[in-house]
């Protein structure tokens, strides 16, 4: 197991020390809270990197890789890896101080199946992840974007989806949950479109009835505390 597995990779100033990655476009960083950060946080983020990370080495063997995206405050990440400490736990977030808290707990929680980057998952995945290198992908409260002109800024859309399809392995799973019934239907209309890549694990355009894993998010805790209710979905991936 690698010491620093917990450590952010992908930072312009990690290049040179982040073993085989190297990023080869980065852009300006536009500091969280300011307000074109808040107008979009996706402007500050994209980083691609040229070479995959080699998580054998990176988890000290080889073991079934899952994927957060977007983990926030990281209370499922964390979660998830101490229940499972057989897995590889890679976790995406654009905002950075959310990346420097989560990577913070997990070293005070001595957990060394994590991963933790900063950046845009939509550019990170296919730069980190080969053909059907992962076992599950858990997509928590995907930021909903209102306004009619900001829709395409939605994380879960048609390219999104393939994309996923080509990373998971054969029966690998995606999660989603919503508090946003529009999202959730749209979703299901992305995964079901028709084109068989995913199979609802519930029923065909079903939201679960169950919490396929019950370990709840920061946002989903309140949410179950208020009782706003949460829509969750469970796809695998089929053929
Ligand atoms: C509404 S919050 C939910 C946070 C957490 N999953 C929870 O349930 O408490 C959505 C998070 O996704 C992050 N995010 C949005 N787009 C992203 C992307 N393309 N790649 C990585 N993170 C993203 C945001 O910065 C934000 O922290």
């Amino acid at each position: 197991m690698s010491k620093d597995s917990s450590k952010p990779i992908g930072h312009p100033e990690d290049a040179g020390n982040a073993g085989s990655l190297e990023i080869v476009r980065d852009v300006p960083h536009v500091p969280d809270g300011t307000a074109r950060a808040r107008h979009n946080p996706l402007a500050g983020a994209p980083l691609v990197m040229e070479t995959r990370e080699p998580w054998e080495q990176r988890f000290g063997a080889k073991v079934p890789l899952e994927v957060e995206i977007g983990f926030g405050y990281g209370n499922f990440l964390l979660e998830h890896a101490a229940r499972n400490p057989g897995i590889g736990l890679v976790g995406f977030e654009i905002r950075r101080f959310l990346v420097e808290h989560v990577e913070r707990r997990a070293k005070k929680l001595g957990l060394e199946n994590i991963a933790v980057l900063r950046g845009d998952a939509r550019r990170l995945l296919p730069a980190l992840f080969g053909a059907r290198q992962l076992q599950a992908v858990h997509i928590l409260f995907p930021d909903p974007w209102w306004k009619k002109r900001h829709k395409r800024r939605r994380l879960v859309d048609g390219s999104f989806v393939r994309l996923l399809h080509g990373l998971l392995e054969p029966g690998g799973t995606v999660q989603l949950r919503t508090d946003v019934l529009e999202y959730g239907e749209a979703m299901i209309s992305t995964f079901e479109d028709g084109s068989g890549l995913f199979q609802n694990l519930e029923a065909p355009r079903s939201f679960s009835h169950e919490n396929p894993l019950s370990v709840p998010s920061n946002r989903e805790r309140r949410y179950l505390e208020a009782g706003t209710p949460v829509y969750r979905l469970l796809y695998r991936k089929a053929g």
